[in-house]
């Protein structure tokens, strides 16, 4: 991977040595608004070159933290540096070395896809050679250079996404914040929009802090921290979080899961056995392909279907919090929030 290291970047000299010092060091962040709790104590690490993502429900306060690591936010309580600057103290350092992508749009759809980056490399005083330079290429990268004279607002979800995202790359930040970058898109444009951030991070060593819940994007992550409630339940790679849910994931369907729940214990001392719903029981255990026909045969008409299946991130967040992120859950919170958009452009 090609790391970035550059002597006229304003940073701390720690960060020079190639050492694996973390780019975003979290030590106890706390941040209330009122009587809410928004974040509880949220401490971690990310590594420079990461991709981190944020996993977790609606209010779970991922865009809160990723606003106060962006400065946008004071926290309560804690400290969070990033490229070795404080985010309080040294909040003009922190934002020169970060790109910023929103969870809500924050175009201007009045301009031109240009004028927009344009606009941006002067607030960021960005060279003008240099930036017409580094807005071919993203605009390139982003598949988007012939319609760069095009005003914003006749560009489509996907494609103000794409802008945002060459947008928030404009000054060559060394961490990228994406908040929910595909939120309310086609999985085709999703699956584009993860190849880009592949794509940079192959080619600048940015580092990339991401919040999504899209159980199927997290698993793009290097590293995944699970937030609910404000707190990190969890922090690991995608496959060793998974690994944390035993075996095979094996789910029964069944007239009457309180017994088949209560006989499977009994006969196979399950710990593992969980009632999911009106019809359901969740096993979990290894070799689950070996088990089904000895569950099948050790309870006649108690198991009308099974299905075995690899552990998801889904399972993990289950284990940890008893409560699932759904996929549904997530899309029709995304129609919402698309009307939202559609309907509420005044108030931007
Ligand atoms: N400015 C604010 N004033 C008061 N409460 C707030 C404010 N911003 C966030 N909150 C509350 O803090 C909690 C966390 O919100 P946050 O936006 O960080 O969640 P999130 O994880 O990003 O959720 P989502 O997936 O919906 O974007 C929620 O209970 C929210 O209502
Ligand atoms: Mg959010």
């Amino acid at each position: 991977m090609a790391r970035r290291r550059r002597s006229d970047e304003a940073g701390n000299p720690e960060y020079q040595r190639g050492d694996p010092m973390p780019i975003i060091e979290v030590d106890g962040l706390v941040k209330r608004f009122g009587e809410v709790e928004a974040v509880r104590g949220v401490s971690f690490e990310v590594r420079e070159g990461e991709i981190f993502g944020f996993l977790g429900p609606n209010g779970a306060g991922k865009s809160t933290t990723i606003k106060i690591l962006a400065t946008l936010l004071l926290p309560t309580a804690g400290t969070a540096r990033l490229a070795g600057f404080d985010v309080v103290r040294q909040p003009n350092q922190v934002r020169r070395a970060i790109g910023m992508v929103f969870q809500d749009p924050s175009l201007d759809d009045r301009l031109t896809a240009e004028q927009n980056l344009r606009f941006h490399a002067m607030l960021y005083g960005v060279p003008g050679d240099v930036a017409r330079r580094r807005m071919d290429e993203l605009l390139e990268m982003v598949e988007l250079a012939d319609r760069r004279g095009a005003k914003v607002r006749t560009f489509s979800g996907g494609m103000r996404r794409r802008l945002e995202i060459a947008r928030g790359l404009l000054h060559s930040p060394r961490v990228l914040f994406l908040d929910e970058p595909t939120v309310g898109l086609d999985p085709q444009t999703r699956s584009r929009i993860w190849e880009y951030v592949r794509d940079l991070r192959q080619r600048e060593g940015v580092t990339v802090f991401m919040t999504t819940h899209y159980l199927d994007e997290a698993e793009h992550c290097d590293r995944i921290a699970i937030i609910d409630h404000g707190r990190i339940v969890a922090l690991d790679t995608p496959a060793a979080l998974k690994s944390r849910v035993g075996g095979d994931v094996i789910t029964i369907v069944t007239p009457d899961p309180q017994a088949l729940a209560e006989g499977l214990r009994r006969r196979f001392g399950e710990d593992n056995v969980r009632v999911t719903g009106p019809r359901q029981v969740v096993v979990e255990r290894d070799a689950g392909a070996e088990f089904v026909p000895r569950a099948v045969a050790a309870f006649p008409g108690l198991v009308e279907a099974v299905t075995v299946r690899q552990p998801t991130l889904d399972d993990v967040f289950l284990k940890l919090t008893g409560r699932a992120i759904r996929d549904e859950e997530a899309s029709a919170v995304d129609r919402m929030r698309m009307s939202a958009r559609f309907h509420g452009r005044v108030r931007r």
